[in-house]
């Protein structure tokens, strides 16, 4: 069997300049689709404010509840986890999600 020492020569070259690139920009993928928020006055807040940390899946896939319910997610996605969402904002997403997500 003949060796071809370019081709593993050229493999090396392709795979350091894919990593080298890697730092540069890393871009989202899409989402899946089942993840899209219902359209619906405060859709455009909410998805701003939730998909920085992780898939508006996880939204879409709780069940259902009220208000009150609602307002303890967020209210735990501001207090424990962090996210940088202003009162303003809470509320509107709480109606939000009360509204489509609700019982
Ligand atoms: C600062 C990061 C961050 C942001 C921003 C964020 N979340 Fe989360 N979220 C988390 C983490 C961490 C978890 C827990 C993940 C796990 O348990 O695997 C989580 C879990 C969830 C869950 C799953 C149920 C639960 O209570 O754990 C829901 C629903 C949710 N987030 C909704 C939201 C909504 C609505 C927003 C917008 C207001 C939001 N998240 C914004 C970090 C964030």
């Amino acid at each position: 069997m003949r060796r071809v020492p370019w081709l593993g020569l050229l493999l090396l070259t392709l795979a350091t300049s894919a990593i080298g690139s890697a730092d540069k920009m890393i871009p989202m993928p899409p989402d899946h689709a089942y993840a899209a928020l219902k359209p619906g006055p405060g859709v455009e807040v909410t998805r701003q404010q939730c998909v920085s940390c992780h898939s508006t899946d996880y939204i879409v896939m709780q069940p259902r509840g009220d208000a009150k319910q609602w307002d303890g997610v967020v209210t735990k996605m501001i207090k424990v986890f962090g996210a940088p969402v202003n009162d303003q904002d809470a509320k509107t997403i709480v109606e939000y999600l009360a509204t489509q997500y609700g019982n």
